[in-house]
């Protein structure tokens, strides 16, 4: 029964827990806590007994689409599978229990983590310098563009006032390009999808800062100037940064430092498996070269002998979140990558096959703006005539999570599918054979989508900003 409320199965008194005896005295509690803290009243909260909790919370549970129970080919996001093993890891209790202000004495393994972590990245990117602090993909872009800014502001060129972009650019490069104080310039696209040089030659000027990259593009089309683009970039003076979120491409195959890169960020929760929900937790680390290694966010981790310990950077922008970054997702990307080892470029070179698949077989009914072969990810537009929306609905009535849609900008009805290499061809080819149904389907009956999920069309917007949280 969709939004059934706890709160109407309740009676008044019925119990379905025990606690244990607290192991502080309540008037030492209450002398120690502030008076605006204590409550006067109990909490308003269901009483009811034990089996119906578990039955409400289990019920609530099966309304929500995950990645634990359906395919989930969401394009940009990678909702690739969160192994297991990797949970394990990160409940061991010597590693769940630690506090963030312990001695370094006290916590060498975890700072040995880090400090293999920050080594397995510096090898995936060829960049010698990491941090492992941002909380997020985008706070990992944000942190590298102040270091940009800082670097110049160290070596007094005051004149760096842009940053280029992209126009196939997620959002948050242009966000992260203004949070950090320069003005924005787009860049506009070749025939192939990609970053159009010609363009690029007139727009860098020395006025420049950077140009923020990602490669491969949201359109999943590997940016194959990125060699020439780092050159122009360079000889102005200015720094290509690149967005790594779309690493799970490029893993073992492409090492951004060989194309030049100077800077950019990982999404450890994209493509080292970490969980990736409700916009986090997340960790965003960033790798960097020589020239912006001493304006790395404080601390870094190094090791001298067999000791590890926390190191300031020469001329750190200083911290970027509380304390040492998200541990718990360090932890499972580096037990994932410890899985994997050298065989890392097969999850690429299976993300990309998966991919390849899907677009062979929904060309032809589906448009394939950019019909050659792509990296991890197809953008595709729904046959003339149908909306991307009324096939991402109906793609619910069977089961699924959509793809994306109406992301990339650039593409009209954009339907973005990433189906990364964790899912099997049979997967595959039941999502395949419902989309080409989708396509066949009378756009009456696409309109009604979804009919079977516990709500119908939603004004999305609203759902999300007026957020009514009942229980
Ligand atoms: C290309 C690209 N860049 C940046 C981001 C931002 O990453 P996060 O969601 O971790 O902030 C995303 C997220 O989906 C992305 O797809």
């Amino acid at each position: 029964m969709p939004f059934n409320l706890i709160r109407d199965k309740g009676r008044e008194g019925r119990r379905g827990y025990t606690l244990p005896k607290p192991d502080v005295e309540m008037k030492e509690l209450e002398s120690i806590l502030p008076k605006a803290s204590l409550r006067e009243e109990k909490p308003r909260l269901a009483e009811v007994d034990e089996p119906t909790v578990v039955r409400h919370y289990t019920n609530l549970s099966r309304e929500n689409e995950g990645i634990d129970t359906t395919f989930y080919p969401l394009g940009s996001c990678t909702m690739k599978h969160n192994p297991r093993a990797n949970e394990a890891a990160a409940v061991v209790p010597g590693f769940a229990g630690l506090h963030p202000l312990q001695p370094e004495a006290q916590v060498q393994g975890a700072l040995r983590i880090m400090h293999e972590l920050q080594g397995f990245l510096s090898e995936v990117s060829g960049l010698p310098h990491v941090s492992l602090q941002p909380l997020a993909g985008a706070q990992g872009e944000l942190t590298s563009i102040l270091m940009v800014k800082e670097f110049f502001e160290d070596a007094g060129d005051e004149g760096r006032t842009t940053v280029l972009v992209p126009s196939t650019a997620h959002g948050t490069n242009p966000a992260t390009a203004s949070m950090a104080g320069f003005k924005s310039k787009e860049i506009g696209l070749d025939q192939h999808g990609c970053v159009d040089v010609d363009e690029l030659r007139e727009m860098v000027d020395e006025t420049t800062a950077a140009l923020m990259i990602t490669n491969p593009n949201t359109c999943g089309v590997y940016e194959r100037n990125i060699a020439e683009i780092a050159e122009v970039l360079h000889e102005a003076g200015a720094f290509l940064y690149m967005d790594g979120a779309n690493m799970n491409a490029n893993m073992g195959r492409m090492r951004p430092a060989e194309a030049n890169v100077d800077i950019m960020h990982f999404n450890l929760h994209k493509t080292f498996s970490t969980p990736h929900g409700g916009g986090g937790p997340g960790c965003g680390a960033i790798a960097c070269s020589e020239d912006l290694a001493p304006f790395l966010p404080d601390p870094a981790v190094q090791k001298e002998g067999d000791e590890y310990s926390f190191v300031r950077p020469e001329k750190s922008i200083g911290r970027v979140a509380t304390f040492h970054g998200n541990f718990g997702q360090m932890l499972r990307a580096w037990n994932y990558i410890r899985m994997h080892g050298p065989d890392l470029k097969d999850v690429t070179d299976m993300a990309v096959l998966n991919a390849n698949y899907v677009r062979a077989q929904l060309g032809g009914t589906y448009r394939i703006p950019y019909d050659e072969l792509c990296k991890h990810e197809v953008v595709v537009q729904p046959p003339q005539g149908k909306k991307a929306l009324d096939i991402a609905k109906g793609l619910i009535d069977y089961g699924y999570h959509p793809p994306t849609i109406y992301f990339p900008l650039v593409v009209k009805e954009a339907m973005l599918i990433e189906p990364t290499e964790t899912e099997s061809k049979e997967t595959l080819d039941d999502f395949i054979g419902t989309m080409l149904e989708l396509a066949e389907t009378s756009e009456e009956d696409l309109e009604e989508a979804p009919t079977h999920a516990p709500t119908r069309r939603l004004d999305e917007t609203r759902a999300a900003r007026q957020l009514k949280a009942r229980w």
